[in-house]
């Protein structure tokens, strides 16, 4: 059933990003090749081979530079440099260079909204007193109140909490405020300044001159703000929120594909949108910006037949106009495991509704997610696969509360979980952590349950009904099929809750979201299946791609 796969773009295919798989590297979990417990670049090197056999066309790696860590590396101290724990610059560079020679383009990930408190402008802004121009970077203002000790706005932050820090004068006293939308780790920038412009406009160029395939823009709606700072309104027309989706950025992002765009052969830049307006997501996609988004309408959709159909529909219509191709996206690192969120009542997802654990059965959760990958396989576009998503790895919800790391679960009060059950480091072989991830004895910076000794890419390699069996076979057949790469989307008739469509002439998908089984048309000849089955009577949660 595992077939080698053939690269889906050349060399010099100018349009790879097109319909390109997107290997998503959270570096922290990846493979720790020195035995610190977190994974490295040397860790990645060593699995190149796996990355190639997978089928993947590029691998987007989430920030690798010199960073305190407060935020898992969204909080960067210095983006010309590697942090110690991942490696150097060279090792970088080495990488970039050698998964390019196996046919694996590299996106990096540039955080523009926030740099970390520990950036030198940031510390210079702090040394410096209320007024200087090193302050004017960043969102410094008085509080609010006669003793100035009232935030100066009432906004709240994306991991809960006010959006704003009072500082400290240097005599002790108490100072000025500063913005962050995030954590107070990572002062907002503010985009208003020719100097982080500029700077940011260096950093693209110094990865791209590196050989970087494109970058990965991280809270792309964010970085500009009406300098007024008002309240959030209640009913703000689109392009008046005082900090999201404002018209100012396109200006930014023109500026930046320019930059791309100067380089001989295609360099990408793909955003972080999460925009809840179709048409206002698309304006970012137009010719001169970015090249693609993620689809994170998808990504939180509910396992329903009705809701993902009109998720593609809706995708499909969005991007028609502005002629970008659209992404799949499943998971990510911020987003529960789709094993888990499957296996629930609610399997949709949001940040609001994000709680821990109720009832998950993970048997139902895994087989839909099986279905899930094909279907998403199967859709015209780009494609996102989030690292152990491959491996059908659960969300893990029991790590000590004393190993919780991420700052959305502290500053939730601890009522969100938090993210760091999906980034707990892959299982590669053996029978107990570290299961391959750290050299033997080497404790992971998360544990790993126990049960993963059968879920390890080792174990899987050699099971041909595996999820990781499925996924080689699935990129094998995407890349070698014309008409699921290029081809476009025609609905087929059926039941309601079976999701049919063909690629091109003669390539149909179909996944049955029903409780019943459903019939398979005649003549047709099945390429895949994501649960076994008589090939006549589809079972529920079951999707298969058949030529027709
Ligand atoms: C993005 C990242 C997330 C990070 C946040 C702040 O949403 O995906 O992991 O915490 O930005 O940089």
């Amino acid at each position: 059933m595992t077939e080698r796969p053939q690269p889906a773009a050349s060399a010099d295919d100018a349009d790879w990003w097109r319909n390109a798989v997107i290997y998503q590297v959270y570096l922290r979990s990846f493979a720790d090749s020195d035995g610190d417990g977190i994974g490295d670049l040397e860790g990645v090197r060593a699995h190149l081979p796996y990355l190639r056999d997978l089928g993947v066309d590029a691998l987007w790696f989430t920030p690798w530079y010199s960073s305190p860590m407060a935020d898992g590396g969204y909080d960067v101290a210095d983006y010309r440099s590697i942090d110690p724990a991942f490696g150097t610059l060279s090792q970088a560079e080495a990488l970039i260079g050698e998964a390019r020679r196996l046919g694996i383009r590299t996106i990096v990930d540039i955080v523009p909204n926030h740099v970390s408190e520990q950036h030198p402008w940031f510390q210079e802004a702090l040394a410096c007193p209320p007024g200087s121009p090193e302050r004017e970077r960043f969102w410094f203002r008085p509080g609010r109140g006669p003793d100035q000790d009232e935030e100066p706005t009432g906004w709240t932050s994306n991991f809960g909490g006010p959006t704003w820090t009072r500082t400290k004068n240097p005599d002790g006293t108490a100072g000025e405020w500063y913005l962050h939308l995030f954590a107070p780790a990572q002062p907002d920038l503010n985009w208003n300044h020719p100097e982080v412009r500029a700077e940011h406009e260096a950093v693209l160029r110094f990865w791209l001159d590196r050989g970087a395939a494109g970058v990965r823009i991280d809270s792309a709606a964010l970085l500009i703000k009406d300098p007024v700072l008002p309240e959030v309104g209640a009913d703000l027309r689109p392009g008046e929120h005082p900090y999201e989706d404002r018209d100012e950025l396109h200006e930014i992002y023109a500026s930046w594909r320019a930059i791309v765009d100067s380089y001989p052969d295609t360099r990408v830049l793909v955003g972080e949108l999460w925009l809840p307006d179709a048409q206002r997501f698309a304006r970012y996609l137009r010719s001169d910006e970015l090249h693609t988004a993620f689809n994170f309408d998808f990504l939180a959709c509910p396992w329903d037949a009705a809701r993902l159909r009109s998720s593609i529909e809706a995708t499909l219509r969005a991007h028609a106009p502005v002629a970008a191709p659209a992404t799949w996206v499943l998971s990510n690192h911020d987003v529960t495991r789709p094993v888990t969120r499957y296996g629930r009542a609610d399997t949709s997802f949001s940040f609001a509704a994000k709680r821990p654990a109720t009832v998950t059965d993970l048997v139902l959760g895994r087989r839909r997610a099986r279905a899930a990958a094909l279907l998403a396989m199967a859709l015209p576009g780009a494609l996102y696969i989030y690292q152990g998503d491959e491996l059908g790895l659960p969300e893990v919800e029991d790590i000590p509360a004393s190993q919780l790391a991420d700052p959305m679960h502290f500053r939730s009060g601890g009522v969100d979980p938090g993210r760091d059950g999906c980034r707990v480091p892959l299982p590669w072989s053996g029978a107990r952590p570290p299961f391959g991830f750290s050299p033997e004895g080497a404790r992971p910076w998360l544990p790993q349950p126990s049960s993963w000794r059968e879920l390890t890419a080792e174990v899987q390699a050699a099971d041909p009904a595996s999820t990781l069996s499925l996924y080689r076979s699935a990129l094998a057949v995407r890349a070698r099929d014309p008409a699921l790469r290029n081809g476009s989307l025609t609905w087929l008739p059926g039941s309601p809750e079976v999701l049919a469509f063909r690629r091109a002439d003669d390539f149909a998908c179909m996944v049955n979201l029903s409780p019943e089984l459903q019939e398979l048309p005649a003549d047709v000849d099945l390429i895949l299946t994501s649960t076994a089955f008589d090939g006549r009577w589809l079972p529920p949660d079951t999707a298969v791609w058949l030529r027709l």
